[in-house]
């Protein structure tokens, strides 16, 4: 593969872009300068990419990310109020196609995978597949025993033909649950805790099947493990 078609595929920008990166003299392989566009490379010798003096993990296969959502971002690639949660990835990303594996809320923080995988992002939204996402809540009022059960025995939402109940809860203190549900509809946690008489004042997801959030810092993000893939079921090595 020529050298500006592998840097397109790093998410690098268009072809013209690329080959102007190879021009300008800002791209580096293993440590030696590149001055041909055209250069044959293959991406799994390149053990050090560097362009316009930035490190770039080369991607051999698509890419998992997982990122600690903050408040105040859309999960969106057209935000209509607020910054996108993509403006928090490096923008090769969004050259990729990289898109949020199902969404959060404007308010809601933790735990976001994003992908640009399909197969990955459809599997893993899809409602057969009953991938549990734990949820830190805040509410506004007391968490009653009767809140509380309510909640596991299931509560009717609007435009929704049955009861949805939470999988497991466990209560933190006067006013915080730990809520685990395995459906994604459209603002459910919110709506069930409305639905049972309370109201969300925060909320904030802190895993995703058996991946936690961890000590990620709000706003970073982090490439999935292998492992962590293997446990949704894909085999493919991140990088
Ligand atoms: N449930 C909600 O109500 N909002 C979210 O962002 C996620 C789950």
């Amino acid at each position: 593969m020529e050298l500006y078609r592998f840097l397109q595929q790093q998410g690098f920008g268009s072809r013209k872009e690329c080959r102007q990166l190879v021009e300008y003299g800002l791209v580096s392989l293993n440590g030696e300068e590149a001055d041909n566009y055209r250069l044959p490379v293959s991406p799994e010798a390149i053990t050090e990419l560097v362009v316009n003096d930035e490190p770039w993990p080369v991607l051999l296969g698509p890419v998992y990310l997982l990122l600690h959502k903050p408040a105040d971002y859309e999960t969106s690639h057209k935000p209509q109020h607020h910054p996108s949660i993509y403006r928090l990835l490096p923008y090769q990303f969004k050259n990729l196609d990289i898109s949020a594996v199902g969404r959060l809320d404007v308010d809601t923080t933790g735990l976001l995978l994003l992908s640009n995988d399909g197969q990955f992002i459809h599997a893993l939204s899809s409602p057969k597949k009953q991938v549990p996402k734990c949820y830190q809540v805040t509410l506004k009022h007391p968490a009653t025993d009767e809140l509380i059960q309510q909640l596991l025995n299931g509560v009717y939402l609007n435009d929704e033909a049955c009861e949805f109940a939470a999988d497991t809860i466990e209560q933190l203190d006067s006013h915080r649950i730990l809520l685990t549900i395995t459906q994604g509809k459209y603002h459910q946690v919110k709506r069930m805790v409305a639905a049972a008489s309370n109201r969300v004042e925060q909320l904030h997801r802190l895993s995703l099947g058996e991946l936690q959030l961890g000590e990620l810092a709000v706003g970073q993000w982090r490439f999935l493990k292998v492992a962590e893939l293997a446990a949704f079921g894909f085999g493919q090595a991140p990088l």
